[in-house]
Order: C-alpha cells, then sequence, then structure tokens
C-alpha cells in the first residue's frame, strides 16, 4: 500500500498524537483589565516573567490587493493605547502591501504558556521622531544592515550581501552615528480587535476579543467559541 494515500495526514512522523493538554486557570470576562492594552501589558509582563523565547515576537499577517496573504515574524518594539509598533524595511514586500491596503495583523505565540494575543487593525506610520529615537538605541551592526539590505529583494548570492554590508561599512566608517536611512521606520497596527486566547482542557479554551465600534469608537468584549 502507498502510505501516503492512506491513514491520517502525518501519522508517519508521529504528528497526529503530538498535542498538549492545556490545564490552566482559563480567562474570564471579570479577570480582563478595563482595556485591551492594559490587559496585553499584563500579559506581555507574565510572558517576560515565564521566560517565554522572544516574547515580543510577533507573526505579522498582511495580504496584497490581489487578496494573497503573507505572514512573517517581526518584534514589537512598543505598546500603548495607540496600538503595537515594529520596525521595518518601508520597501520590504511587507510594507507593500500596508501601504496598499493599510490592514495588517498580528499574532503573539505564547505557547509556554498556552495563550495567544491575536491583534487586527489599521496601519499608521509611526511617527518619524519615534523611528529615529528607536534607530539610535539600535546597535552599530543593524543599522549598518538595514542600510545594506534592500529587503525582500532577490539576490544572486550571499556575496552580494556581504559586498553590500562591507560598502555601507566603509562609507560610514569614521562616523559616530549612522543616519537613519529614508527607507526604514515604523508601522503601528492601531487595533480595532484583540482577542486573548487562554488554552483550556478538551480544547475548550477562553477566547475573549476585544472589538471596537467603526462609529462611536466604544470598546465591548465578547466570547467566541472555541
Ligand atoms: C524572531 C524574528 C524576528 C524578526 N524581527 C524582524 C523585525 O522586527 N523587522 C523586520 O523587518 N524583520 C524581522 N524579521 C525578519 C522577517 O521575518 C522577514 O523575513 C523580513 O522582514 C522580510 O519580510 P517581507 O519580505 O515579508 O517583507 C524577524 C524574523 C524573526 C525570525
Amino acid at each position: 500500500m502507498d502510505s501516503t494515500t492512506t491513514g491520517s495526514p502525518g501519522a508517519e512522523q508521529g504528528l497526529a498524537a503530538m498535542r498538549v493538554d492545556y490545564e490552566t486557570a482559563g480567562l474570564d470576562v471579570a479577570d480582563l483589565a478595563a482595556t485591551w492594552h492594559e490587559q496585553f501589558a499584563a500579559w506581555f509582563a507574565e510572558a517576560v516573567a515565564a521566560e517565554v523565547v522572544e516574547p515580543n515576537a510577533m507573526v505579522l499577517a498582511t495580504a496584497g490587493t490581489d487578496g494573497r496573504p503573507s505572514s512573517r515574524t517581526v518584534l514589537c518594539k512598543g505598546f500603548d493605547a495607540r496600538g503595537i509598533a515594529f520596525f521595518t524595511n518601508y520597501t520590504s514586500a511587507k510594507s507593500h502591501d500596508i501601504r496598499s491596503t493599510r490592514y495588517a495583523s498580528a499574532t503573539f505565540p505564547w505557547y509556554a504558556q498556552h495563550r495567544q494575543v491575536t491583534v487586527r487593525g489599521t496601519v499608521e506610520m509611526v511617527d518619524p521622531s519615534e523611528t529615529l529615537a528607536y534607530w539610535s538605541s539600535r546597535p552599530r551592526g543593524a543599522q549598518l544592515g538595514a542600510w545594506a539590505s534592500a529587503q525582500s529583494v532577490v539576490v544572486r548570492d550571499r556575496r552580494v550581501l556581504d559586498d553590500a554590508l562591507a560598502t555601507i561599512t566603509h562609507r560610514f566608517e569614521g562616523q559616530d552615528e549612522v543616519p537613519l536611512p529614508g527607507h526604514w521606520g515604523g508601522w503601528r497596527i492601531v487595533p480595532d480587535s484583540v482577542e486573548f486566547w487562554q488554552g483550556r482542557s478538551d480544547r475548550m479554551h477562553d477566547r475573549l476579543r476585544f472589538e471596537r465600534d467603526d462609529l462611536d469608537r466604544t470598546w465591548t468584549v465578547k466570547r467566541l467559541a472555541p
């Protein structure tokens, strides 16, 4: 028998049997903070305390005008009542999608705590003064890398990148500050929906979603079936 056409998908690799049972205290509406960002801050602090690997890593989803989605990990570098900010190349594929649609979604996958937070909303450009403040805090190597890499462009081989870095390193040699490139900066997801997901036993997880009304901009919390 051809094993690729029988049984459940992934059975051979043991995937079918891979699951973790979530025995957690759960999450109820009464447990939530008053606002999505206070709740996010509380869970983020708990993720840090639990030593989640790269707790500020989030999987960012965007779509092109053709509707085809793309996802990739970026690092959240700021959050407050305004939204969730990250930094990237403004000419990258993700930035192209964002400029085209103005929408994005991001998920923080805090698996070690049986949690995820998913944010959806419109995207605005981070103010250049805030971008500059963050840029100045980056290590010089990361600054040079941002200059050297035309993110998302196809390159012939690794050497093209190494040569680009060498050229940029030479260009800024002797300069204390590497200037902020015009093609680099921040985006902020301005959420209209933020879902807090807490794993529970028997796959009866808790999903509580803050949703903003389009008209009066007030927020309500809804529970969703898992
Ligand atoms: C843990 C992790 C963190 C990352 N953080 C960022 C980030 O903050 N900004 C960024 O532009 N790319 C980051 N990347 C790289 C992106 O995942 C992606 O490869 C890159 O941004 C190009 O995406 P695009 O071609 O879809 O625009 C990170 C990747 C990983 C695995």
